[in-house]
């Protein structure tokens, strides 16, 4: 079988703990896309796991695989698997020899190309955003411009790290070509390090970086196929989700890569006639922890709950995430792109102990209701949400609930959990009460994750 988990809202859902429990006797786990702007975190026996470019599915004895899709900080890659192997993890990866790199170059342009953007955006009427908040607020690590090059073809595959001539005789280019846009364009003077020194430096330390990555590189398409044709269990973890997936999701305001169950072929070399299973992961609220419109936006006590009992700030940048009611249409349209036929509910723990939850059933925009996120961010600055409200419930010991399972859950909650089934149009198979690995309430007996 072959399991593809995606998330259904911006990315932060819980992905990492549902990648974590559906690979349990896989034989690999799979990153298809993303780069060091992914943060996974699984809480297990005792300890708390963060993952940045390292499959979270790692920690269960998979094989962790990144495919061509991937685009590789080796200096970031090299100290995450470090800190891993010094926490006891015995990990076994192969990465795509075709994964694009991420040099420092990148993630000066990101982070001045940010800026740039917001000024522009902050200060167009059109975009209906006058309040300073139209940066992306992308994760500063460089993913996009590294992507940006890879389409232009002027980027440096990891293969291409272990020649030293080639990456010499590219450097000398490119180097000279992100000094002039960092300095001429963006006002960015990054120090007077002569080029020459600079494109010496980066062949010496990313050539000894592509040799220390050597030993796991190979043709990963090629090794999935044999894989799959011995039968082995694989699974396919998404990284951000739907609502950053540069086609579908909340353009501008999006990632730079194709992060639903699609970019599964491009980003492995999988036929797309192959067969996939799709399994959605949503939180039972929205997160956004980059700028762009969160209709319906909380704010004041019910958002300080939801931040403060959600532990809402970002795994690799640190921020406070922003904070909503359920997105129902999100997540409806979600489910339909991405052929889901079965859905787990995470973060429901963090809900408790309010007196109503609310749910986004439609937008109102200009006078009048529709049920598709807006295209024109104008409208989507503008849009206001119809709310559905649902009675609370209250604080649980939920690792009780979890003990004891779905007859245990707050009848309020189990409402709420069937309204949004009922909205969606999806079956929800499991709900997640915590942040442990067995803080998960199974709600069907003849689900993807009973059946694991
Ligand atoms: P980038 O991927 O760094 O270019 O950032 C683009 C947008 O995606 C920003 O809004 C980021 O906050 C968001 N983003 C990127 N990676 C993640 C993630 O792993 N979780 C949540 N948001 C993310
Ligand atoms: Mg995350």
């Amino acid at each position: 079988m072959d399991l593809v988990i995606v998330g259904c809202q911006a990315g932060d859902e819980g992905k990492g703990k549902i990648t974590d429990l559906v690979s349990e006797g896989a034989y690999a786990v799979v990153r298809y896309q993303a780069g060091p702007n992914t943060g996974h975190t699984v809480v297990a026996d005792g300890g708390e796991h963060r993952f940045v470019q390292v499959p979270a599915g790692v920690l269960r004895g998979a094989v962790g695989v990144l495919g061509g899709g991937c685009v590789v900080d080796p200096r970031s890659l090299l100290t995450e698997l470090a800190d891993l192997r010094d926490g006891g993890l015995d990990i076994d990866l192969r990465i795509s020899e075709s994964a694009h790199v991420i040099f420092p170059y990148h993630i000066a342009q990101d982070i001045a190309q940010d800026d740039w953007r917001g000024a522009e955006l902050a200060t167009s009427a059109a975009t209906g955003f006058a309040d300073g908040t139209g940066r992306i607020g992308t994760t500063r690590r460089g993913v996009g411009p590294c992507r940006e090059d890879k389409v232009a073809r002027i980027g440096l595959r990891l293969v291409d790290l272990l020649d030293a001539d080639l990456l010499a005789a590219r450097l000398s280019r490119i180097v000279p070509l992100k000094r002039a846009l960092l300095e001429r364009v963006f006002g960015r003077p990054d120090g007077a390090e002569p080029v020459t020194a600079e494109v010496d430096r980066l062949v010496e330390e990313y050539g000894a970086a592509g040799r220390a990555l050597e030993p796991y590189l190979c043709d990963t398409s090629t090794w999935l196929r044999r894989a799959r044709a011995e039968g082995k269990y694989l699974v396919y973890e998404g990284s951000q989700s739907f609502g950053l997936d540069l086609e579908q999701g909340t353009y501008p305001y999006v990632t730079s890569g194709f992060t639903g169950a699609a970019g599964v072929t491009v980003g492995t070399g999988t036929s797309p006639a192959q067969r996939f299973t799709v399994l959605g992961v949503a939180k039972a609220y929205m997160v956004q922890v980059g700028g762009g419109p969160l209709v319906g936006e909380l704010t004041g006590a019910t958002a300080e709950h939801l931040v403060s009992r959600g532990r809402e700030w970002g795994t690799v940048t640190g921020r406070r995430r922003r904070v909503g009611w359920f997105d129902a249409p999100m997540v409806r349209r979600a489910i339909a792109v991405e052929g889901i036929t079965e859905l787990v509910l995470t973060n429901l723990d963090v809900l408790a102990g309010l007196d109503e939850v609310q749910v986004i059933t439609g937008y109102r925009v200009g006078g009048r209701t529709v049920d598709a996120y807006p295209v024109r961010l104008r409208d989507a600055a503008a849009a206001t949400p119809v709310l559905e409200r649902l009675p609370g419930w209250p604080e649980q010991d939920w690792t009780e609930v979890a003990h004891r399972g779905a007859a245990a859950l707050p009848a309020a909650a189990r409402r709420y959990i069937d309204r949004l089934a009922a909205l969606l149009d999806v079956e929800i198979i499991a709900a997640g009460v915590g942040p442990d690995r067995r803080d998960t309430v199974p709600l069907s007996e003849t689900s993807l994750l009973s059946e694991k």
